[in-house]
């Protein structure tokens, strides 16, 4: 049997959803996108949504909204992709990076704290895997050293804390529809802010720095008693980027969004299935501390195993056709961020016991089964020491 890694849940309704897009001939950034960014904006209750081609770009302009001064540093944890850290390189500001928590490998909130000093200005707070940072803990932190939190929700979308959506806890919240991820628009992101100044801030420059983008202009030739020749007329006032979200996407994220719930539900089953099966092997444990009827939108899972038997256990895997992967090397280990190397020593040891297993809502469970089964196996064949 052969189980992929992560597979896109996609079918009829969003081929049609992309067939009337075709049809009305607009392909670009139109109607869909700010229908999307309206629905998105009422799913996580945020008061304005601004849809664009990823969660890089959304981590970007949401330090940018920020308006930090130069020279501030940004908290980002070691134990993420490397987009949440480049939000900050992207800006021109510095990054400190914090440990994470051994158990819920999250920021560990003590060495953040730690981390804080007078030029220390926003934190990226990563849901890593879907489990969420302690929220609660991390804005009174915030609140009582004067940082703002941006919220990378790149693997939790539709994940909730306390019944409150992932992504408005902090100032901005930051969301990926990259094919892999909860929910798909092939590419694409959404930023959420609590304050709709902070996402207006930084609409135009999804959009090159254009104040009025060509829908608005097209708009006001077409709409009815329009007679203003002027109808063409922009202005840039800052260099913006190519970031936004297009209508064929927009299409395919309104379809995504409505089965976001019951992808998550499925997720959440099929890790409360691996939970059962992992629950007497020896040598292997549940990557996080997993809690499948929480509200949490779990992205990964994964387990631990002694770290000096990670590639074995990845070969046999492999040879039962079960696709793995490792999320994440620290990002103090790679060569961009070779001045930071040892800054975060718990991350740096532990990411040699994570592998991530298959996980997709179309998963069966007869594919979770033959996944346990094999790592069974991988425990037996173990050589005797
Ligand atoms: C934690 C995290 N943040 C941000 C991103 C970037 O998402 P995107 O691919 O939509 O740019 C990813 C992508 O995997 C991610 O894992």
């Amino acid at each position: 049997m052969h189980v992929r890694l992560f597979k896109p849940s996609v079918g009829q309704e969003e081929l049609d959803a992309i067939a009337d897009v075709f049809d009305r001939a607009w392909l670009g950034l139109g109607p869909k996108v700010a229908a999307f960014e309206q629905a998105w904006a009422e799913y996580v209750d945020a008061p304005a949504a601004l849809g664009v081609n990823s969660a890089t770009a959304a981590l970007h302009l949401a330090v940018t909204a920020l308006d930090l001064p130069p020279g501030s540093k940004v908290l980002v944890p070691s134990m993420t992709f490397v987009a949440s850290a480049l939000s900050a390189l992207y800006n021109g500001l510095d990054v400190v990076f914090v440990d994470c928590d051994p158990e819920t490998l999250q920021m560990d909130l003590d060495d953040l704290e730690r981390r804080i000093t007078p030029e220390t200005r926003a934190v990226v707070a990563v849901h890593f895997g879907g489990y969420p940072v302690d929220m609660p803990r991390l804005m009174e932190i915030a609140g009582r050293r004067g940082l703002k939190v941006i919220e990378d929700c790149a693997h939790c979308a539709g994940g909730r804390l306390d019944g409150r959506a992932l992504g408005t806890w902090g100032d901005l919240g930051c969301f990926s529809f990259e094919e892999k991820k909860c929910m798909t628009t092939g590419d694409g992101g959404m930023l959420v802010a609590r304050d709709p100044a902070l996402v207006e801030r930084v609409r135009p420059n999804r959009w090159l720095g254009i104040d009025k983008d060509t829908w608005k202009r097209q708009t006001g030739y077409t709409a009815e008693g329009a007679d203003d020749a002027r109808h063409w007329h922009y202005e840039v006032a800052e260099a913006g980027y190519k970031y936004n979200m297009n209508d064929l996407a927009a299409a395919i994220g309104l379809v995504q969004l409505k089965k976001l719930p019951a992808m998550n539900a499925r997720r959440g089953a099929l890790i409360a299935r691996y939970l059962d099966g992992l629950a007497d092997m020896p040598g292997v444990r549940p990557l996080l501390p997993y809690q499948p009827d929480a509200g949490h939108a779990y992205w990964i899972f994964g387990v631990r195993v002694e770290a000096g038997r990670r590639d074995d256990v990845i070969r046999h895997l492999k040879a039962r056709d079960v696709a793995t992967s490792v999320h994440y090397m620290p990002l103090t280990l790679h060569p961009l961020f070779a001045a930071h190397a040892g800054a975060t020593p718990v991350a740096e040891s532990l990411w040699h016991e994570m592998i991530t297993l298959p996980l997709f809502p179309d998963m069966t469970d007869e594919q979770v089964d033959y996944v346990v089964d094999a790592l069974k196996e991988a425990g037996a064949a173990r050589a005797p020491v």
